[in-house]
Formats: structure tokens, sequence, C-alpha cells
């Protein structure tokens, strides 16, 4: 791993009147990585990012980029960093290409640099083909690769993306996913927001899982499922008595072999050390309170145990409303 420190956000808080949006947010994130605040609607992600960016002051606590606070040197942290918004206001009437341009003017790129520039973004993004066309005409995926463009047009060191991939169809995600790696090969460091646990899993190094406001957990997403431990075992069940899941839920507690137990909507998340050793228990119990076991899936830990393991729930919110390219 790199150790150069390329952001330090030190206990970060921010309240709006009575609502307090985020609380002692404090992380580190090392040069050249893909960090990744996962957490769902309304945790705190775009109020940490838009502190990180300098256009949202902190109530408490302090942040640096590159060594340089957010508040007292915001206007050089804006000089060296990206950032690719959830909603871009963007005229969709300018072409792909007349943004870039006008984007180009507000960063005071001289004309033929930026005229330089816009095409090589124009090709990484693959819009090349398109880019003469109003951008209201663009798919949903053709849209956020021309905010990712708008948000490399300034070269930056640290790009930010709030949730990339939105409500984009699975082979949008796919090459979005893939450009933001093609960005980290060239030395940027990405600082990224999103409520899908796969995206996570698939493109961060590091990640904290963001809840109410606050950090749950930090590290590697092998690292958080390592520290889990034992296995998971998905029990889909038919309440058969008068007795509930919630009921076989608080019989199997007691016992050694059961780590942690969560309701589902058909039944029950169990995680044990040996499932070996869990499923005869398991089986009597469900025995006992009259509820039949339809089906028992078993599986390592995933970045979804990890989520309800450190916050009490399942993530939601991570459907996405589907944009054919
Ligand atoms: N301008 C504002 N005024 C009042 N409350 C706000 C404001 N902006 C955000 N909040 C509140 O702060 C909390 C965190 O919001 P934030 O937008 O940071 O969440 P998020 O994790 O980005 O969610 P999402 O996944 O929906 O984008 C929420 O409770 C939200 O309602
Ligand atoms: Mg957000």
């Amino acid at each position: 791993m790199n150790s150069v420190i390329a952001i330090e956000a030190t206990s970060l808080g921010k309240t709006y009147g009575h609502v307090t949006a985020i609380q002692d947010i404090s992380l580190t994130v090392h040069k050249g990585e893909i960090f990744g605040m996962l957490g769902p609607n309304g945790a705190g992600k775009s109020t940490t990012l838009r502190i990180l960016i300098t256009i949202l002051p902190p109530t408490s606590g302090t942040a640096t980029i590159l060594g340089h606070d957010t508040v007292k040197e915001a206007e050089h942290v804006r000089s060296l960093i990206g950032y690719v918004p959830q909603e871009r206001a963007i005229d969709r009437f300018l072409t792909g290409r007349e943004h870039l341009l006008l984007l180009g003017d507000l960063y005071h790129l001289p004309k033929a640099e930026a005229k330089q520039r816009i095409n090589q973004l124009l090709q990484l993004v693959d819009l090349e083909e398109h880019a003469d066309r109003p951008a209201k005409t663009y798919s949903g995926g053709m849209k956020r690769k021309l905010d990712i463009a708008c948000g490399l047009l300034p070269n930056p060191e640290i790009l930010f993306l709030d949730e990339p991939t939105l409500g984009l169809d699975v082979q949008s995600r796919l090459r979005i996913w893939a450009y933001v790696r093609q960005l980290k090969e060239q030395g940027i460091t990405i600082v990224m927001t999103t409520n899908y646990l796969e995206e996570a899993e698939q493109l961060c190094d590091r990640l904290v899982i963001i809840d109410e406001g606050q950090i749950r957990a930090l590290g590697s997403p092998n690292e958080l499922k390592t520290a889990l431990g034992g296995d998971s075992l998905s029990l889909t069940l038919k309440q058969v008595g008068e007795h509930d899941f919630q009921h076989m839920s608080n019989e199997l507690e007691s016992f050694a072999c059961i780590r942690h137990i969560q309701t589902t909507a058909n039944g029950l998340d169990i995680r044990v050390d040996s499932p070996e050793k869990a499923l005869p228990t398991i089986l009597d119990v469900a025995n006992k309170v009259n509820c039949r076991i339809e089906g028992i899936e078993y599986h390592r830990p995933r970045l979804d145990d990890v989520f309800i393991a450190h916050t009490g729930h399942a993530i939601k919110g991570g459907v996405p409303d589907e944009v054919t390219e």
C-alpha cells in the first residue's frame, strides 16, 4: 500500500439546524488508492464529500487535501481536485464537446490546450462519436460518462465521484468501473461514494461504512470480511405453529455455536463458527418451535454481512432505476 497521505479528515461534523448530518468522521486516504464511502440513503456520504471538496464548511473538525486545509486554503485545494457530483446541473441542450469547452473556459485553460485535452477525454470515456450531439439526446450512461469527463478536465490529482453509477444498467456500470480502474493506473487518487455493496467490493481498495452520519467500520473489503469471522447460514423458514421467526431466533441466541442472528423477510440469517456443529442445534430448535426449514444456503462472509454486523441492518436504497444505453 502506498503510504503517502492524500486526504486526512479529523473529527468532521456537520449540522443543519437541529439535524446532525455527520459526526466525528475521521479518515485517511492514501495516494493512489480507490477509497470508498459505503452507506444507505441519508448516511452522510455526500455531506462528507462536499466538505472535502471545500464547497461545504464543516461545523466541527478539520480536513486536509495533500496537506492543504479545506477551509483556510480552499482555493488551492480546488486546484488539486476534480469532482463529479451526484446530480450535475448541466445544460443538456449543449453538445458534449460544448460542455467541456465551457468548463475549460471556467478553469481558464488556454484554448488550444483545452481542445486537445477534451479530445483525449472524449476518447477515454468513449464519447468521441457522440461529442457533437446535444447532451439531452444522450442515454443515462452517456451522460454519466460526460460527467466524469467534466470532472477530469482540470487534470486533478484526486477525483471525487459521488455515486458514479447510480441508476445505470449493468453494462454501463461495468464500463464506468473500468474507467475508474484506468484512472487509478494513471496515478489518480479516487474517492467515491456508493450505496451498492458490489461496487464497493469490486472497485475499492479500502472503504468506510457510514451509517447515520458516523463511521462504523474501515478497511479493505477482504479485511472487513475476515474480521467478521464465521460463516453464514441463510434459512428460508415456513411458520407452522403459533411462533414466528423471532421466537426461533430468541431460542437460538443462547447457544454458544451461534455468533449472530438476524431475522429476514423469509427466515433467519445466522453466523456460525462451524456450520457442522451448529446445524444439528438449528434443526432441533426449528423442530421445537414448529418452524419448517424450506431451504438452507451457506456462504462465506460477504460485504452485506459486514454491513449488517456493523450497523444492525441491511443496506437500503440499492435498487437502481435501469437506464439503458
Ligand atoms: N442542505 C441540507 N439541509 C438540511 N439537511 C440536509 C442538507 N443536506 C443534507 N441534509 C441531511 O443530512 C443527512 C445526510 O445527507 P447526505 O446527502 O450527506 O446523505 P447521503 O449519504 O449522500 O445520501 P444519498 O445516498 O441519498 O445520496 C440527511 O439526513 C439529509 O437529510
Ligand atoms: Mg449522496
